[in-house]
């Protein structure tokens, strides 16, 4: 199954943000943008992917929330604002709670999540403009993209993450995080992944 992991440092941690200013709450602009790239087609949503989003924004860092759309998940393309508000409302210390179907919250760091979908059998990419042509990357059906917000992911989590993760490259353009998401999703339904 393919996954992406959206990271972001400043993202909100609680779901006390307005809605309306999206940008205020550690840039869920971009954390919207990316996941509706991920996950919704014109006419229908990806159901064979997991998007998962990290969380280091305050109050209350790290959060994983993690969103695989299921048949009984009311969603919509204007309103996952507050579906993520929804879902960080919701979390409870000390257990993954599905808060919607398919929806989960709970308190986990980012090497732990890399690390746990590493020991699931997947394999890691990390998104980034000096990696390898991801036309040229060998991947398998199970694979993990790595993307970051607005500033990138900081360069200790990037000089760890070399050990664990190929680095690939849609371009030598710095893309926007949910266009990226848009090229690696065109990418593997090319290849029938
Ligand atoms: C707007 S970019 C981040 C810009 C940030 N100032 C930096 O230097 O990393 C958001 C994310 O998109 C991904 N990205 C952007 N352009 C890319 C490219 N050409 N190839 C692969 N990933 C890219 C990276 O994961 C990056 O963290």
């Amino acid at each position: 199954m393919r996954q992406f992991v959206y990271f972001s440092q400043s993202a909100r941690t609680s779901g006390n943000f307005n809605s309306d200013k999206l940008m205020d709450a550690g840039r869920m602009d971009i954390a919207i943008h990316s996941f509706i790239q991920g996950v919704f087609l014109s006419h229908g949503f990806r159901k064979d992917m997991k998007f998962h989003f990290i969380f280091y924004g305050m109050p209350d860092p790290p959060k994983h929330i993690e969103i695989q759309v299921k048949d009984d998940l009311e969603i919509s393309k204007k309103d996952v604002g507050n579906l993520i508000k929804k879902i960080l409302y919701k979390y409870k210390p000390g257990k993954k709670t599905e808060v919607l179907p398919g929806c989960f919250i709970e308190k986990k760091s980012f090497f732990k999540l890399i690390e746990e979908l590493q020991e699931e059998g997947n394999e890691i990419f990390l998104l980034d403009k000096k990696g390898e042509d991801i036309r040229k990357a060998k991947i398998p059906k199970d694979c993990v993209f790595i993307l970051g917000d607005h500033e990138g992911l900081p360069k200790k989590e990037v000089k760890r993450l070399k050990d664990m993760a190929t680095l690939v490259s849609v371009g030598d353009k710095m893309y926007f995080a949910s266009q990226t998401v848009a090229v690696v999703n065109n990418e593997l339904d090319y290849r029938g992944i």
